[in-house]
């Protein structure tokens, strides 16, 4: 998905910024990632709270800054605000690659340990 939003962001930038279908395939993929997001970290947390992982608080809100940030953009867009959809995207990806290092990569060790009998 986020590959996506990268290639319309590419093709925006190719036309100077001046492309209106890039622009919108780019708005339509943002709204698709924002509903794919919700989907997966609603369905993260559930399994970490079933889990009793410790750090489901501060992995919780990582989600949120995430949401929140893809949110932030989409707004942008709608009201018209000037938005360089090339660096979006870059941003987008970077913030969703480190919480994978930093997240869920450190939950996937947990689930890996021998549970105690
Ligand atoms: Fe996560």
């Amino acid at each position: 998905m986020i590959e996506t939003l990268i290639e319309f962001a590419q093709r925006w930038a190719l036309h100077n910024g001046d492309s209106q279908k890039a622009w919108e395939g780019f708005h339509s993929a943002l709204s698709h990632l924002f509903v794919c997001y919700v989907e997966h970290f609603q369905f993260e947390e559930n399994l970490l709270q079933s889990c009793r992982y410790p750090n489901l608080t501060d992995h919780r809100h990582d989600h949120t800054r995430i949401l929140s940030s893809v949110a932030q953009c989409t707004h942008a867009m709608i009201v018209g605000m000037k938005v360089d959809l090339l660096l979006t995207a870059q941003g987008l990806a970077a913030s969703f690659q480190q919480h994978e290092l930093d997240a869920d990569f450190a939950y996937m060790g947990f689930l890996n340990q021998p549970v105690a009998t």
